[in-house]
């Protein structure tokens, strides 16, 4: 079966955020069709930006966008819903924007720690009013114009932090200079380089470090076609690796950035054949099919080094170990805690209400693999990723699970539902 998955949740923040502050039309396709990107889409609306309605089909967006320095104060709270990457970026970007917004989110967007975007954003000239507790939403940014140039170390792996810098830099226009422990995901710098701006990139003492030397005077319009998110493809290849489907599944044209794509390793390192057929480069990105089917899967240890390769695949990853031969085990990933949910914490939760033997780390979890079929109920916390990963393992045979808030998964791929029951009767798209 050949599938396509909807567009990449990434790649569609920052194609929205970039073109509402390039100077006139972007036209953008295979832009997500679900939460996040309206969330995004909403709040660079009230910011602004002209921004057409966006499309269930994939099929063209314009936006015209008001310049570096063109963004109005919005006359009300911007809403991000459960977006976190669209609050942090656009925090970046309002930061050097000179405007004023008050930024609010869902129960768990205000639950994620933001002191990691406020401290470098601080540092630089911008100022914040926390509205509730200090470090979390609700709260208002205070854009200041020009800002100061940064060098800056995170104490994480994070695309989030690293773009919310670079984006305060080209709007602030204030050289900035990163050093993050690993590198991770690089769609900022690569859009950057897309519209025309330089940004230098090196292993360096500490980590990676990314360097914005020049901040241009103004962004060039986009016409950027978005790929399908490999984050989301990862739950249809992992259903098809576990015997889910009738034969292989193929997924097309879907993002196969370096940065993002450990997860198809892993998959292979499982015992998957995983068949990666590269066809196109967007401009800069990746894109490709990648195929697999049913095979006995082995559990595996997904070291540190791998994490930001992999992060948001980690349930889904602890969902094949509980139906893998042998233990399965993630270290170095403390992060996962500060996801939509804690996400070590709620993969184990479920898992052992399933009857599967599965354990708590401090920055990890060890799951041991059994073929015993499983049932119970699974909490999602509203988080899209754990009501998929444990959708998946429910749509084996054999498995009784209920999930408490399947609608949770229209955050990044609105028709999941229905694609996991096409593939596993094997029925084409209608
Ligand atoms: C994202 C970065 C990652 C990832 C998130 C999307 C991005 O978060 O988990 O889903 O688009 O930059 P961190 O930057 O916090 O690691």
């Amino acid at each position: 079966m050949i599938v396509r998955v909807p567009g990449d949740k990434s790649l569609t923040q920052r194609a929205l955020i970039f073109a509402a502050l390039a100077e006139g039309r972007s036209r953008l396709s295979g832009l997500l069709y679900g939460g996040d990107a309206a969330s995004t889409a909403d709040a660079l609306r009230a910011l602004g930006a002209s921004i057409d309605p966006l499309r269930a089909d994939g099929g063209d967006v314009e936006v015209v966008g008001k310049g570096l320095s063109g963004w109005s104060n919005p006359a009300g709270p911007l809403d991000l819903g459960n977006s976190g990457t669209g609050t942090r970026l656009l925090m970046g970007a309002l930061a050097g924007s000179g405007q004023t917004a008050r930024l609010d989110g869902d129960a768990s967007l205000r639950s994620r720690p933001m002191g990691r975007i406020t401290d470098p954003l601080r540092t630089m000239g911008a100022d914040f009013t926390h509205h509730g507790q200090v470090g979390r939403l609700p709260l208002t940014v205070h854009g200041a114009r020009p800002l100061k140039h940064l060098d800056w170390t995170s104490p994480v792996a994070s695309a989030q932090i690293k773009s919310a810098i670079l984006l305060a830099g080209v709007t602030g226009g204030a050289p900035v200079h990163i050093t993050e422990p690993r590198r991770s995901r690089d769609h900022t710098e690569r859009m950057l380089e897309h519209v025309g701006v330089g940004v230098t990139e090196h292993a360096g003492e500490g980590g990676w470090r990314v360097e914005l030397r020049d901040p241009p005077e103004r962004l060039r319009p986009l016409d950027f076609a978005v790929p399908g998110d490999i984050s989301s493809a990862a739950f249809v290849l992992a259903f098809a690796a576990l015997g889910g489907t009738p034969g292989d599944v193929t997924v097309e044209a879907v993002g196969l950035n370096p940065t993002r794509s450990a997860f198809l390793e892993v998959l292979s390192d499982m015992g998957a054949v995983v068949e990666v057929r590269t066809e196109a480069t967007g401009p800069g990105e990746a894109v490709g099919a990648v195929t697999t089917s049913r095979a006995s899967l082995r559990g595996v240890h997904v070291p540190e080094p791998d994490i930001p390769r992999l992060i948001d695949e980690l349930p889904l990853i602890a969902v094949l170990g509980a139906r893998a031969g042998g233990t399965t085990i993630v270290t170095g990933a403390e992060e996962l805690r500060h996801k939509e949910s804690d996400r070590i914490a709620l993969v184990v939760e479920n898992l052992r209400e399933l009857g599967v033997q599965a354990e708590e780390l401090p920055d990890g979890l060890v799951v041991e693999g059994s073929d015993a079929p499983l049932a119970g109920s699974v909490r999602t916390a509203h988080d899209h990723r754990i009501a998929m990963a444990f959708g998946v393992l429910g749509a084996l045979p054999g498995n009784d699970i209920r999930i408490d808030h399947p609608e949770a998964a229209d955050v990044s791929f609105p028709g999941f539902w229905d694609l996991l029951d096409r593939l596993r009767t094997g029925r084409a798209a209608p």
